[in-house]
């Protein structure tokens, strides 16, 4: 018997079969098919399926500190507002108003008393209460059922180090299990102090013509790319005449597929001084020397006390919490890689410091992530290239055919004494199996159950 088509609520029956999603992602051989990075109903049941279900980070606890202060952001296509409520928790409203759909918000952030659509003047309160309507009693003859009609909220909302995460999807399991083994690495890029994490300055935003999945599978799992594509500009932010051995980060590397949920993360980690002297120079070149001082002693050994099991001092690192939440600790930029079409991202960038940083490193982590990793970074220029020059590749027929490899350490990363997850070598390819795996169980199955045993 062939197997039915997939039914989606957006499409109808799909073309697609959950056989044939999953044959796109074939871990056995370590291959890609790269219809998934153009295919347009594969891309609408990605917003039904992943970020209609997903656990989404929305914003950052410091981007919005007082009662009616909100944040104009995306899950997905779908644009919402996370406001602080009178009695400081967090509501993640649908930002569409539900006369005819006008954008209820159109600013970007503020502080509010009332959301008033621009359109009619429809007007929600901060919880998203419908509470006034102009022209309610000539026009509906006080008969509109304004209870009925207030803004939808999401199923839940959970913050974690001062991240605000959001879901659609009443039956996705807690944020705890959602995030599993990746749990322990943000305890260790965002948990260095009792004070928590914040925000320097806005959100920088920009477009990038390429499918979202190249940016999430890279911050997940790929180390390989950035001793090559990034290592002109790494060399140019050192002395001059740093030989290209000096420019490579030092010591064991390791390389985390989580057991589920399709998170990734990879860092080197120094086991000798002399290791840790020639990462400090990397970071120093590229963030400054406040900066590189703060991160590899006092935050590090803060660190090891708050954890008491000592074992990281984590260098050059990258990291992915599915599906579309990338961080480079050290570097300190976080961002959301929302999704635009099959063939374009918009990425919301942020520097995240730890609170008790000194106030100097903090001023070098903002300069040195707009030279480096924001639209005009030097870094970003060198990812974004690759990825949009491969987007404009799968525009060929035959190139689309073409399957990729992702085999790079397959069957060589196990379980780990002190590391959480399925851990290889640093320059491996399993967190980029397990995003794509975990990819093809969200497009297939309804049930959490099976994604999260
Ligand atoms: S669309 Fe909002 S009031 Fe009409
Ligand atoms: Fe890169």
């Amino acid at each position: 018997m062939t197997e039915p088509f997939i039914e989606s609520e957006m499409l109808g029956a799909t073309r697609w079969t959950s056989a044939a999603i999953c044959d796109l992602v074939d871990e056995n051989k370590g291959s890609i098919d790269p219809r998934i990075y153009t295919d347009e109903q594969l891309y609408q049941l990605e917003l039904e399926r992943i970020f209609g279900r997903a656990w989404l980070c929305v914003a950052h606890e410091a981007q919005i500190p007082n009662a009616g202060d909100f944040f104009s952001t995306y899950m997905g296509e779908d644009p919402v507002l996370v406001v602080r409520q009178v009695d400081m928790s967090v509501k993640v409203l649908l930002n569409q108003c539900r006369h005819r759909g006008m954008k209820l918000c159109r600013a970007d952030l503020g502080n509010a008393k009332v959301f008033s659509c621009s359109y009619h003047g429809w007007s929600y309160a901060i919880n998203g209460d419908l509470i006034r309507v102009p022209r309610e009693e000539e026009g509906y003859k006080n008969k509109l059922i304004k209870s009925d009609w207030g803004a939808i909220e999401v199923a839940a909302v959970e913050l974690y180090h001062g991240l605000i995460f959001a879901t659609w999807d009443p039956q996705a399991p807690s944020l705890k299990t959602y995030l599993g083994d990746a749990a322990y690495y943000l305890d260790t890029f965002l948990s260095r102090h009792d004070g928590g994490t914040e925000i320097i300055g806005g959100v920088t935003k920009w477009v990038v013509k390429a499918n979202w999945k190249f940016a999430a599978e890279q911050f997940a799992s790929d180390m390989y790319h950035a001793p090559l594509s990034h290592l002109s500009a790494t060399l140019a932010a050192m002395p001059e005449g740093t030989s290209v051995s000096k420019a490579e980060w030092k010591g064991t590397g390791y390389h985390v597929r989580t057991h589920q949920g399709g998170h990734g993360t990879g860092f080197f980690s120094a086991p000798t001084e002399a290791a840790q002297m020639e990462n400090i120079q990397i970071l120093f070149g590229w963030m400054g020397e406040d900066a590189s001082k703060y991160y590899y002693t006092q935050a590090a050994e803060n660190l090891r006390q708050r954890r008491g099991d000592a074992p990281l001092v984590i260098n050059g690192a990258h990291m992915t919490i599915f599906p579309n939440l990338s961080f480079l600790p050290a570097i300190q930029t976080l961002r959301v890689w929302q999704p635009r079409g099959p063939n374009e991202i918009e990425v919301w960038a942020v520097t995240i410091v730890d609170k008790a940083a000194p106030q100097a490193a903090k001023e070098q982590w903002r300069l040195g992530n707009i030279r480096t990793f924001s639209a005009g970074g030097v870094f970003e220029q060198d990812d974004g290239e690759n990825w949009v020059m491969i987007q404009d590749v799968l525009r060929g027929y035959r190139a689309r055919k073409t399957a990729l490899n992702t085999s790079m350490g397959q069957g060589f990363a196990k379980p780990h004494e002190h590391y959480p997850g399925i851990v290889g070598d640093v320059f491996s390819e399993e967190a980029a199996r397990g995003l794509y795996s975990h990819w093809a169980k969200m497009l297939t199955t309804d049930k959490w159950a099976t994604l999260y045993d």
